[in-house]
């Protein structure tokens, strides 16, 4: 009898303690604690109206309480489609058309979705988080569904491309250009042109994207090694005036800092 007893309390520590892990799996995988889920239905409510319970929007299915911006999400203000839903698409194609207001991102290129990320630091910084949306971005459970995972990868393609075109900039930034009907047009190099600070100014070449169909004017390095070989001790010490997708401005000295095309 004893035995028996013993062997119940055995059997029930054990499956106390597969509860107790189950549940910290289900805490562990699933939703955060206290982690607050909204339905469609329910987060429609939040529209700051009268006897609304509150003034919330969702952006990629995270839920933010916007009341302290009240004056640009109530009923009436500029920004209150944006009120009671998720109309993330709307946030990048500036579309407030009941047909824009809707969290379909679908379409969408890596850059704009890496706008919609910005929107999200912006709301994470001036509002409070207060929960998920259950449907495109979150399932029943609180957790990513597999669209939120394909845009969360967007959006790093997208932060890589801004890195990459950043470094471009760096690299080849854009001239000071001017024009007028009297004297034509005017482009020049100085170590602020393009808002890029520096501490060379460079000369105005033609700048052939791939892909571009215009050349621009860039500013380009004229001392030191190219860009391309920084670690380079015997450089030519032409900076990155080789680059084989550059042209120098005809009629413009190669070393000029600046060249003028009169009418
Ligand atoms: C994709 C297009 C656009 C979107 C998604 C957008 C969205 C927003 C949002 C959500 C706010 C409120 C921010 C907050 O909570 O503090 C806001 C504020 C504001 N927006 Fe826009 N906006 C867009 C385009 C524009 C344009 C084109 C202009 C100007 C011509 C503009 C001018 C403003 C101004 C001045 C405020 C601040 C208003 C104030 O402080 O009272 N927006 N915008």
């Amino acid at each position: 009898m004893l035995r028996r007893c013993g062997l119940g309390v055995v059997l029930s520590l054990v499956a106390a303690a597969a509860a107790v892990v189950a549940m910290w799996l289900v805490d562990w995988w699933g939703p955060r604690p206290g982690l607050r889920l909204f339905v469609p239905e329910e987060l429609a409510r939040y529209r700051g109206g009268p006897g609304d319970p509150g003034l919330y929007l969702a952006l990629l299915g995270r839920v933010y309480d916007v009341s302290s911006g009240r004056r640009h999400y109530e009923p009436g203000a500029h920004y209150s489609g944006f009120a009671g839903r998720d109309a993330s698409r709307a946030f990048v194609t500036g579309d407030f058309s009941e047909a824009g207001l809707v969290d379909d991102v679908t379409g969408l290129s890596s850059s704009e979705i890496l706008i919609l990320k910005n929107w999200i630091s912006f709301y994470e910084k001036n509002y409070v988080f207060v929960g998920r949306l259950v449907g495109r971005f979150y399932g029943e459970d609180g957790l990513p569904t597999p669209e939120l995972t394909q845009v969360e990868a967007m959006v790093a393609k997208g932060a890589e491309a801004s890195e990459q075109q950043q470094r471009e900039k760096g690299r080849f930034p854009p001239c000071n250009a001017e024009w007028s009907s009297a004297k034509g047009s005017r482009v020049w190099c100085s170590r602020k042109s393009g808002g890029v600070n520096r501490d060379w100014t460079g000369v105005p070449r033609k700048l052939y994207k791939p892909g571009a169909m215009e050349p621009h004017c860039v500013c380009v390095r004229t001392t030191g090694p190219s860009s391309d070989q920084q670690d380079n001790s015997r450089h030519l010490n032409r900076g990155d005036l080789d680059n084989p997708n550059l042209e120098e401005y005809p009629g413009c000295s190669p070393l000029a800092i600046e060249c003028s095309f009169p009418p």
